[in-house]
């Protein structure tokens, strides 16, 4: 991941981007990362974790402190943004307000000196692709702010970029019609074969989305791969919590059995998991982490751990019971929705169990 090669199937490659806009602090530290032409990637992360950074560096609005931009090879630092050929849709669209929806989308082919039957033809065809047929002669003030959001992804899209970049750009919408329009985007990006650069906090979105997602952590990437790499495999207990839910328990190591490693928990279990990374000597403290969805409640027995029964919350198709561990840690469990966990008592013990196979055992930070 960090070689600085051009790898033939890459279309832009970041190779040790820092960035800095005060010249004290980084707020993008050693970026390398290889996006592959037609893929769509996601970069997502919590609030200040450099993701807008890093597209607007792609974009050409910001120059990286130290490192190197390439596009197809070939260095892109000195090309200006209008160069770059890069379609752009921002959370705050900005489309221009005194020109209908049909003008804002012949803008950019006008700027590329296209001739006027192209641009109608072009046109024409953007605006079945977000299917606003009727609103062709409306400003932007006349539309809802979804469609707004369409009017904006067909312009950076009209002039058939090679590299479109979102930086958020379904913030606004309420939950239906973000869905909708993530589809859209979807059906776009898979008709077109363009790549795109997606940024989001919402990891439901790019875990949807996304062909690869990027992990951002402080202006690192914590882990880079596929949704479903990230959410069954986490290489770190930062993915493991940041990308779905996970219990997280501490505990001592108390030695190696192949892939797997015994463990003491603070909560008064040994019990056993999936090591990753280099876990260090018999004593290490670590942590471990299993889903919710991996435990499973069973009969006080042998084999089972057990803990007391705090609270369920109601969820409609499933249940979340939170268990009180022997130290006082919750544990919580979803489990489907039926009579046994119904017939219950707070207060109550309960048994429950994991396999092994579901729990990853990471050093304690
Ligand atoms: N123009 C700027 N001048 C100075 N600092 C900036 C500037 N833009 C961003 N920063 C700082 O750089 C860091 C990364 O910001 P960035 O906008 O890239 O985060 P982000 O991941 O997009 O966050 P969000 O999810 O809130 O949009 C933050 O600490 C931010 O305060
Ligand atoms: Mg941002």
């Amino acid at each position: 991941m960090n070689s600085a090669a051009h790898s033939p199937s890459s279309l832009i490659d970041l190779t040790h981007v820092q960035k800095s806009y005060d010249g004290k602090t980084l707020v993008i530290k050693d970026l390398n990362l290889s996006i592959a032409k037609g893929e769509f990637l996601t970069l997502l992360g919590a609030s200040g974790s450099g993701k807008t950074t890093t597209l607007m560096m792609l974009a050409g609005f910001e120059t990286p402190t130290r490192g190197e931009i390439r596009m197809a090879g070939k260095p892109i630092q000195n090309v200006p943004a209008h160069k770059r050929g890069m379609g752009m849709v921002f959370q705050n669209y900005a489309l221009f307000p005194h020109m209908t929806v049909s003008e804002n989308l012949a803008y950019p082919l006008k700027m590329r000196g296209l001739d006027r039957s192209t641009i109608e033809t072009k046109v024409k065809r953007a605006i079945d692709m977000v299917q606003l047929h009727d609103m062709q002669l409306r400003r932007p003030s006349e539309l809802s702010g979804g469609q707004q959001q369409r009017v904006a992804l067909a312009r950076a899209m009209v002039f058939e970029p090679q590299v479109i970049l979102m930086d958020e750009p379904l913030g606004a919408l309420d939950k239906n019609l973000r869905e909708h329009m993530q589809y859209e985007i979807k059906q776009l990006h898979r008709s077109l074969g363009v790549t795109v650069v997606y940024v989001t906090h919402d990891q439901g979105e790019a875990l949807t989305m996304s062909d690869r997602v990027a992990v951002f952590h402080q202006g690192d990437i914590a882990q880079i791969g596929a949704p479903t790499t990230l959410y069954e495999h986490p290489e770190n207990a930062y993915v493991a919590t940041f990308i779905g839910e996970n219990n997280v328990l501490h505990g001592q190591l108390k030695g190696r059995q192949g892939e797997q490693v015994d463990v003491a928990l603070n909560a008064g279990l040994n019990t056993r998991g999936v090591a990753v990374g280099a876990l260090g000597a018999t004593g290490q403290d670590i942590q471990l982490l299993i889903r919710p969805e991996k435990v499973r409640l069973c009969a006080i027995g042998p084999s089972s751990y057990q803990a007391t029964l705090a609270d369920r919350v109601y969820l409609g198709d499933h249940i979340r019971v939170h268990l009180k561990l022997s130290n006082g840690d919750t544990l919580i469990v979803k489990t489907a929705n039926d009579q046994s966990i119904n017939a219950l008592r707070n207060g109550q013990p309960v048994g429950f169990t994991w396999n092994p196979e579901d729990a990853r055992v990471f050093t304690a930070r």
